[in-house]
């Protein structure tokens, strides 16, 4: 009895810590965000250069004042599981503080029940890394704990994915570029003296 006793008051202990320690699990909290971006499925858009509209809000079709804890909303990229595959810097894990799925920030915004629908274009940042993306909305409360969620693609994560191309691979096919272009023009130089140099010596007989 008594040992019991102690095993339980244990195993309270763990379950305490585990909560003050741990975040929110992200499979707890309920989709009631609607979001959408305008990267349609599959399309490539370049680091430093393109632009993403991104709009979310409550979904309209739930009962009311299910937001009256939604504080702030913070919209991220997050990786597609292609991008996370064999990459355990980019691993998904339940419990929202140990989660590396949603690296980047687009915006956050205090979360107002009375706009329905909010939305910001985010230039791609030049940082961002090649990659398959979608985005996610959480809701926080005034702790700054996730409440609730919304995303664009579905709950596998197959759906609505987009590409970030970044700006060290573009690099690299300049590089290239570059490298044929200067061999090109050493290659003619050298041409071009010879004629002039044949030329030259015809012409002096
Ligand atoms: C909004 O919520 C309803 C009810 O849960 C659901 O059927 C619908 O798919 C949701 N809409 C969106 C766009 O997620």
């Amino acid at each position: 009895m008594a040992s019991g006793f102690h095993i339980n008051s244990l195993l309270f202990l763990f379950f305490f810590a585990g909560s003050a320690f741990g975040g929110v699990h992200f499979s707890t909290l309920p989709q009631n965000l609607v979001v959408q971006a305008s990267p349609k499925q599959g399309s490539v858009l370049r680091a430093g250069e393109d632009t993403i509209k991104v709009t979310w809000g409550l979904n309209q079709t739930l009962a009311p004042g299910l937001d009256t804890k939604y504080n702030k909303v913070k919209v991220k990229l997050c990786y597609a599981p292609i991008s996370q595959k064999d990459r355990a810097w980019r691993k998904t894990e339940d419990d929202l503080t140990r989660d590396k799925t949603c690296q980047f920030q687009m915006v956050a915004k205090p979360y107002s029940s009375t706009n329905k629908e909010e939305s910001f274009d985010w230039k791609v940042e030049r940082d961002m890394p090649t990659a398959t993306y979608f985005i996610r909305a959480y809701a926080l409360d005034s702790d700054g704990n996730q409440v609730a969620y919304g995303q664009t693609t579905d709950s596998h994560k197959t759906t609505n994915l987009f590409e970030i191309q970044g700006i060290s691979g573009r690099h690299v096919s300049l590089d290239i570029a570059a490298a044929c272009f200067s061999a090109f023009s050493v290659v003619s130089l050298f041409g071009f003296f010879y004629i002039e140099k044949r030329k030259a010596k015809s012409s002096g007989k």
